[in-house]
């Protein structure tokens, strides 16, 4: 622990699961006192009790990112306990891994409304804690379906594009509140999202990385030769909390081992 993120107050979206829980760990070993925001609280809960255990600050809610008043209700309740908001991570997020031909309507609107719309979401609900707190630093997860979107899910493809569009908007409009916007882009980790069948994101054996033949896809199309690890990222999410980061604003940061290029 070097104390990096010494007095930040951070909430993280998705944090019961692989690479918000990865952030949550980090972030809270790095000095920071986190709530750990998920729709699924035994996950969120189960996290901040293995931080409390390790001498970490962190407190768990529920919440549906696609619900404005919930968003201010965990604002609210992270700065009483806390204080100021001072870093937001969006990372929650679903995918349908079915083509144009395939996919719903319903399943376009759940991707769009968990990505896209519950980042904007939180971004509204945070710039006023973030003003109290004099800075801010909102991050968002992207994706490889941020630089290169190929021909599966649609919904995915726009929700991560949109992403970097958000990211600019957020960026533009904040930097007068001394408040940073920053897009990350993994690559292939190896998470439940692409593993495992979980209502916000369902794999079967067709698309998950159990399968070897999706799993040896992922490594060719991989220069540096490994997926990558909720750690990998944590670390990019870390250095862009950061003040090392502090002329870094509206651009992406790509931890993907080349998968990208
Ligand atoms: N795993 C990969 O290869 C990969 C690569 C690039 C980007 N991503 C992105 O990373 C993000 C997180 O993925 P992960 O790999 O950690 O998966 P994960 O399934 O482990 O985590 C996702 C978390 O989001 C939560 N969640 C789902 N719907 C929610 C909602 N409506 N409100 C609040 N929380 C909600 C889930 O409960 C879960 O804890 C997603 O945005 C995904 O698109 C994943």
């Amino acid at each position: 622990m070097t104390g990096r993120l010494e007095g930040k107050v951070a909430i993280i979206t998705g944090g019961g699961g692989a690479m918000g829980g990865a952030q949550s760990r980090r972030f809270a070993a790095e000095g920071a006192a986190v709530c750990v925001a998920d729709v699924n609280l035994d996950a969120a809960q189960a996290l901040v009790k293995e931080i409390e255990a390790s001498g970490g600050k962190a407190i768990a809610a529920q919440l549906d990112v696609r619900q404005a008043d919930r968003w201010a209700e965990v604002v609210d309740q992270t700065e009483s306990i806390f204080g100021p908001v001072s870093v937001l991570c969006n990372n929650a997020g679903a995918n349908f891994r079915v083509g144009f031909e395939e996919q719903t309507e319903e399943q376009w609107r759940t991707i769009m409304d968990i990505g896209l719309t519950g980042a904007f979401l939180g971004i509204k609900a945070v710039v006023p804690s973030m003003r109290k707190a004099g800075q801010g630093v909102i991050l968002n997860m992207g994706s490889l379906a941020a630089i290169r979107p190929g021909g599966g899910s649609p919904a995915y493809a726009a929700q991560k594009m949109g992403m970097v569009g958000l990211t600019r908007s957020a960026a533009h409009s904040y930097a007068k509140d001394n408040v940073r916007c920053v897009i990350i882009s993994p690559g292939h980790v190896d998470t439940p999202f692409i593993r495992g069948n979980n209502p916000h994101s369902p794999n079967d054996w067709s698309t998950s990385i159990d399968n070897p033949d999706n799993f040896n896809r992922r490594l060719s199309g991989t220069p540096l030769g490994r997926l990558q690890t909720p750690d990998d990222i944590a670390n990019a999410f870390l250095f862009a909390a950061t003040d090392e980061a502090a002329m870094v604003t509206g651009s992406m940061i790509t931890v993907d081992g080349g998968a990208g290029m």
